[in-house]
């Protein structure tokens, strides 16, 4: 009999839920964005997050458990995520998530949300019938994260093909995480909310377009696996000052947003090639140097894979790059698909297994720990 865990994911702007057999097996995934919601404003309201968490959990739940062709009571375990997020958003999930445990009588396991992230690059390994090889380097590059971690295999791993992972960080961002810098940039240049995806495309249209401006690679003083993106976003920021031709482009996309026109299709034409250039370097800058210090690392600790993930896993150029990277240095890249590289509860499942079958569960006192560290 396989066991079946219902996760809950709540940390930031999706609610999520989702049913996973032995840590691997995916029977379902929702995903309740709010992107609408934020949009507006240009980022995640927390207070807002809160509220539309409280709206979504239960179809959100209930809709997971249907999908996966099963009863609430066969669920074996419930696992929700404790943290790092914010505490509002947090909190719905995790009072949720109690209360089923409590009122079924079945076990609550707490997840990390960064841990998650890593277990979606196992997953989606698992469904390729492989297995990343550790000790690994692990990029968790989101919104919220921009971390570099050694990953290796815990000596108590129950060894029933479940692995629970011994974390050390080895970098992370000083300052904004990358996707942040996408989001702010993607704000700058008037092509709305998230910004990623639609950078990402941009980017992808540009073909030898001549830069406007050059970016340099970023450095950090101290610990060369540091990150830092807001000198790379102010830079954009003051070039675009600094060029009163971008304005009257950048208004003319404003109100197309304010229309309801922000696809690809839509904003693309809005786009001289100026910008686009502009566009294409920025994220020459960004993917340069989240591969960069990920193949040193991967490099000077030997690791026999390099696991990606996170929002930002899901760019095309940055996963072209590292590909292109991993062959040449011999090291195998690991990618969760693009569904399961931004926030979803069939990681957060598949993070609880391991920790479920060695035993460390959490009682109806867990609480929301927004700043959680993995390492
Ligand atoms: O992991 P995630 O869903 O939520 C957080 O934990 O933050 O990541 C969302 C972030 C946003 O900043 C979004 O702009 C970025 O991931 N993102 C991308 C792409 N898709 C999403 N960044 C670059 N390229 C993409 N294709
Ligand atoms: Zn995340």
């Amino acid at each position: 009999m396989s066991v079946r865990i219902l996760g809950i994911e709540s940390s930031c702007d999706e609610t999520a839920a989702a049913v996973v057999a032995d840590g691997r097996e995916i029977l379902s995934s929702v995903v309740a964005s709010q992107i609408a919601v934020h949009r507006k404003y240009g980022g995640v309201v927390p207070e807002l997050a809160s509220r539309e968490h409280l709206k979504q959990i239960v179809p959100v739940v209930r809709e997971a458990i249907e999908q996966a062709g099963i009863g609430l009571r066969q669920v074996d375990a419930i696992g929700v995520t404790q943290g790092p997020g914010l505490v509002g958003a947090l909190l719905v999930g995790i009072t949720y998530g109690k209360t089923l445990a409590a009122a079924m009588g079945k076990p609550l396991v707490a997840v990390n949300h960064l841990e998650g992230h890593v277990h979606a690059v196992f997953l989606e390994a698992h469904k390729a019938g492989r297995s990343p090889q550790l000790p690994a380097v692990c990029l968790i590059v989101s919104g919220g994260h921009t971390v570099l971690y050694e990953v290796k295999q815990q000596n108590e791993t129950p060894g029933d093909g479940s692995w629970l992972f011994h974390y050390r960080k080895i970098g992370q961002t000083r300052d904004d995480a990358a996707g942040e810098a996408y989001d702010k940039v993607a704000k700058l240049l008037g092509l709305g909310y998230p910004g990623g995806p639609i950078l990402d495309k941009l980017a992808a249209a540009t073909d030898g377009l001549p830069a406007p401006v050059k970016f340099g690679p970023t450095k950090t003083r101290g610990n060369p696996l540091d990150f830092s993106f807001s000198g790379l976003k102010t830079a954009v920021l003051y070039h675009v000052r600094e060029h009163a031709e971008y304005a009257p482009e950048i208004r003319q996309r404003e109100e197309a947003l304010a229309r309801g026109e922000r696809n690809f299709a839509q904003l693309l034409p809005l786009c001289g090639p100026r910008t686009l250039g502009l566009v294409r370097e920025f994220q020459n800058a960004v993917v340069r140097d989240l591969v960069e210090r990920t193949m040193t690392a991967a490099g000077e600790l030997q690791a026999g894979s390099v696991l990606v993930s996170g929002g930002v896993a899901a760019n095309s150029q940055l996963r072209a790059t590292f590909e292109d990277r991993g062959k040449k240095a011999g090291c195998d890249i690991y990618f969760p698909s693009r569904a399961l590289s931004t926030d979803n509860a069939a990681m957060i499942a598949a993070a609880a297994y391991p920790r479920l079958r060695a035993g460390i569960l959490a009682d109806i006192t867990l609480n929301a720990d927004p700043s959680l560290a993995l390492a």
